[in-house]
């Protein structure tokens, strides 16, 4: 038995009846590009993560490009963001004429460490970016704390985390902007490219609408230099579809990661394997299931070789990119972000996952640290 580390195929089958007859009425109208399908999808996902507005783009990278514009950030500001995040979190402040300040991550949760924030604050400051990363709602009250007391914004990074709750609230309506990834891996995700900012702003969705359209209220009207980034009409169509069925899927996702916890205690108990933080009810909802271990390379190598296909979410930090070079960090400047790059392991993590291969992922692990001793 092999198992994927995401079976996108194993979703389409589930819903193949609705998935197709949403494209079919996209090709039916041949409206290809934002109008009535993507406002839709713009209204429903917006009611459902509990915000005033939905802007759809293009894209993740975009949504928080354009939610930084739209909140008046960009050249000679700096925006501080967490080391350990997919590189497009820093990519959108820099494609936004902004600079990244870089921050530790807790040791526990892996988002950002508010300690950190608070040190990393300077007169230019003007934007702060938590990342709910691999799912887990960030804790967002120290940081909102901050951003209260020196005047910053905060923009929710929740391209992974569609649905999580902080405090009883989803994640991506608890700062100015919350920018949403549909990349199709995601728990909620497109069949292609597409992305969303929610606000609860007006002044903030207007000017996003404007940005995303080359800053057209309407034809050959342009008020303002922006982007093309718009949601095509086929994305919005399929992620109506899905967003029905994804506190469903988020619900399997969460059982998937109680079942690893079982299965993986003893190899915990025994030093072998760190397993992710426990979360409040609702505050994950497991795009990654994240563990550790002090012999990752082998045992991602040990796996593969038994069919289980794994994932590193990140092996090496943003601040110690290439494209970062000019900030000159060096090894050693975020000591837990890099010792979570060097140790981090992604299990297979999907809601059709079946108990016979959350089963065959823990025994390979067994055999593969067994062997090791
Ligand atoms: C944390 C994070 N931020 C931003 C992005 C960018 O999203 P996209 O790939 O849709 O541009 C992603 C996903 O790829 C992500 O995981």
């Amino acid at each position: 038995m092999t198992v994927p580390f995401v079976d996108l195929q194993a979703q389409y089958r589930a819903i193949k009846p609705e998935v197709d007859e949403a494209i079919r009425r996209v090709l039916d109208a041949s409206a290809f590009i934002l109008g009535p399908e993507v406002e839709e999808f713009e209204r429903a996902f917006a009611a459902y993560v509990g915000a005033e507005f939905c802007v759809g783009v293009a894209n993740g990278t975009d949504a928080i490009q354009l939610a930084l514009a739209a909140c008046g950030v960009g050249a000679g500001d700096e925006v501080i963001v967490p080391a350990n995040t997919f590189f497009a979190t820093a990519e959108a402040v820099s494609t936004a004429g902004a600079t990244p300040v870089f921050v530790d991550c807790d040791p526990e949760t892996s988002n950002l460490d508010a300690g950190s924030v608070e040190r990393a604050v300077t007169p230019r400051t003007r934007a702060i970016i938590p990342v709910h990363l691999y799912g887990r709602a960030a804790d967002l009250d120290p940081v909102a704390d901050i951003a209260a007391r020196r005047g910053l914004v905060v923009i929710e990074d929740a391209a992974q985390a569609h649905g999580a709750l902080y405090k009883g609230r989803r994640v991506g309506t608890l700062g100015r902007a919350g920018c949403f990834s549909f990349y199709p891996g995601k728990n909620l995700g497109a069949y292609g490219e597409g992305g969303a900012v929610v606000t609860n702003d007006a002044e903030v969705a207007r000017r996003l609408r404007l940005l995303r359209d080359h800053g057209s209220p309407r034809k050959y009207r342009h008020e303002i230099v922006g982007y093309n980034s718009r949601l095509e009409a086929i994305q919005a169509a399929v992620l109506g579809v899905k967003l029905c069925h994804l506190d469903a899927w988020n619900e399997r996702r969460r059982a998937h990661a109680a079942r690893y916890r079982e299965l993986l205690a003893p190899l915990e108990g025994a030093g072998a394997l760190r397993l992710p933080a426990e979360a409040p009810a609702g505050g994950h909802v497991y795009h990654l299931f994240v563990v550790e271990s002090g012999a990752r390379d082998e045992l991602q190598k040990r796996l593969s070789e038994a069919g289980v296909q794994t994932g590193i979410h990140y092996p090496v930090p943003v601040h110690l990119q290439p494209a970062y070079a000019a900030l000159g960090h060096r090894e050693g400047d975020f000591p837990e972000a890099e010792r979570q790059a060097r140790r981090v392991l992604s299990l297979p993590m999907y809601a059709e996952l079946a108990d016979s291969q959350l089963a065959r992922v823990a025994e390979a692990i067994e055999s593969a640290v067994m062997s090791r001793q």
